[in-house]
């Protein structure tokens, strides 16, 4: 049994981020740590890494009680975390993040330690140019960087929190490839994540954490995605989206002939038209960076069309645009602002929030608490900064806002990035819900099978143009597939 961990618990206030937690992994194996967004999965990690300390509880490395006071101790005890953002310099070389802080630069002879960085790399099977410059490096790079510099101080037991989160499905495999190879030479691993398919595609074994708590642990050969999904979420799930057939209303929107200009002055949108009706959802399907981003900068008002107009329905004024755009913590939220005043961003000088320009503090107090309620919000109070909450929480928030007015129109853009199980389900059923109440949405995604669930009409993107709009009743995904790399479909 190489790591062990006993009742570990961690309190942050009166709130309780890791409950009782216990298991153990043996030497050589891949431990998954499942859990949804704020299930306590990085403070567990903190721990484990020396950042945090634990209110109680005992850890055991190779049968021996340690005791983790800090990173640097936790470097000593072979315990390397490859955390979710990145720690790397980017003006310095690989080599030179490898070895930093490690070595007495006196006596540094750098060439030698690209050769050193070079064999270890290969060794373990990473690709990588020790004396390229990080800022130069694609994520993926970077982050088998990362894993060299835990190699490098010869760690024992890898922590690596959601690695997939910024990889690109190639990269995931290669991931996946490194990871199995670094078991397979003896080092323990604990990976943890909220997709369950890595984790049974990767893991030997799997914690499941509740909310704090340990659920289950159990052998992944044994477990199924739907189970594990359950038990993330503490109740039935179902995987699949479930959609009823549209009954589209009247026109909400008619595009005709759009075009819209990128920073650089390119047109990223043309000869864009299309319409969309009440009680709908048009999805859009592309590889990213294909015009989307414009596209929905021209719905929410951001980039005006320089060719081409959008028309929208009476009903259709500014305050009954729903927005959720592609970054929330830029766009969609004030992270410094609490959940409350996040929640009336858009109807703060509105009543019952305002009256004789004076905010109603226990008025925004009242619709926050409710809200919360009805979206699911976790946090302990509506006054935490939207900063402390979890990326499913943060989205819950937006939505929250964004849905609030009843809106005519929703443009959704990646609305589920990041997402584990249960708040991408919640979601998708809230959109169906805005749908069938009568809202038409645009729902944009790179996720090709995302788009072919959510929509009723599928509009294929590539290169700024519109070249097909399928419906989603009579389209294959190999289809769409196929037109979204710029080909045409035979037949
Ligand atoms: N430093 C902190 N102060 C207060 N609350 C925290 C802190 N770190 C985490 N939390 C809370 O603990 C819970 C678990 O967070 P975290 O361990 O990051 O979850 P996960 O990694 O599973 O998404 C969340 O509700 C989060 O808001
Ligand atoms: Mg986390």
């Amino acid at each position: 049994m190489y790591l062990r961990l006993e009742n570990i618990s961690k309190r942050f206030h009166s709130f309780v981020a890791n409950d009782n937690i216990s298991f153990s992994v043996e030497t050589g194996k891949i431990h998954g740590i499942l859990g949804e967004n704020g299930a306590g999965k990085t403070t567990l990690m903190n721990i484990i890494s020396g950042l945090y300390q634990p209110d109680d509880g005992k850890i055991y490395l190779a049968g021996n009680p340690v005791k983790i006071t800090s990173p640097k101790v936790a470097i000593k005890l072979g315990i390397g975390t490859i955390y979710q953002h990145f720690m790397l310099v980017p003006q310095l070389t690989v080599t030179e993040n490898i070895i930093l802080g490690t070595e007495n630069r006196w006596r540094l002879n750098l060439r030698r330690k690209h050769q050193e960085i070079a064999a270890l790399a290969q060794a373990y099977g990473l690709e990588i140019n020790p004396t390229d410059k990080i800022e130069n490096l694609p994520v993926g790079t970077q982050q088998r960087v990362e894993i060299l510099k835990v190699l490098y101080r010869q760690a024992q037991l890898f922590i690596l929190d959601e690695p997939t989160a910024v990889l690109t499905s190639p990269e995931v495999a290669l991931l996946i490839n490194i990871l199995r190879q670094l078991a397979a030479t003896g080092k323990t691993i604990i990976f943890i994540s909220h997709k369950l398919k890595e984790v049974i595609n990767l893991c030997d074994t799997v914690t499941v954490l509740r909310r704090g708590k340990v659920v289950a642990t159990t052998n992944t050969q044994e477990a199924t995605p739907q189970q594990l999904a359950e038990l993330m979420v503490g109740r039935e799930v179902n995987l699949q989206v479930n959609k009823s057939v549209s009954v589209p209303g009247e026109m909400i929107v008619s595009v005709q002939n759009l075009q819209v200009v990128d920073e650089r002055n390119i047109p990223a949108i043309h000869n864009v038209s299309f319409q969309l009706r009440a009680g709908e959802i048009l999805g859009i399907a592309g590889v990213d960076g294909n015009g989307q981003r414009e596209l929905a900068d021209a719905f929410a008002g951001l980039r005006r069309p320089n060719k081409g107009k959008i028309e929208f329905n009476k009903s259709c004024t500014q305050q009954k645009i729903g927005y959720i755009p592609e970054d929330r913590q830029k766009m969609g939220l004030v992270l410094q602002f609490s959940i409350a005043q996040n929640l009336i961003l858009n109807v703060f000088n509105n009543l019952p929030f305002c009256r004789y320009f004076l905010l109603q503090s226990l008025a925004i107090k009242h619709h926050a608490q409710a809200v919360m309620q009805e979206f699911d919000i976790r946090a302990t109070g509506e006054d935490i900064k939207v900063s402390q909450l979890s990326g499913g929480n943060q989205q819950k928030v937006v939505l929250a806002r964004e849905l609030a007015g009843e809106p005519n129109l929703i443009i959704a853009m990646q609305p589920t990035r990041g997402l584990d199980v249960g708040a991408t389900t919640s979601v998708h059923s809230q959109l169906l819900a805005q749908r069938d109440r009568g809202a038409a949405i645009l729902y944009i995604s790179t996720e090709l099978e995302e788009v072919m669930a959510m929509s009723d009409r599928i509009a294929v993107i590539y290169k700024g143009e519109f070249v097909a709009i399928l419906d989603e009743q009579t389209a294959t995904i190999e289809e769409i597939g196929l037109l979204m790399g710029g080909g045409t479909p035979r037949g």
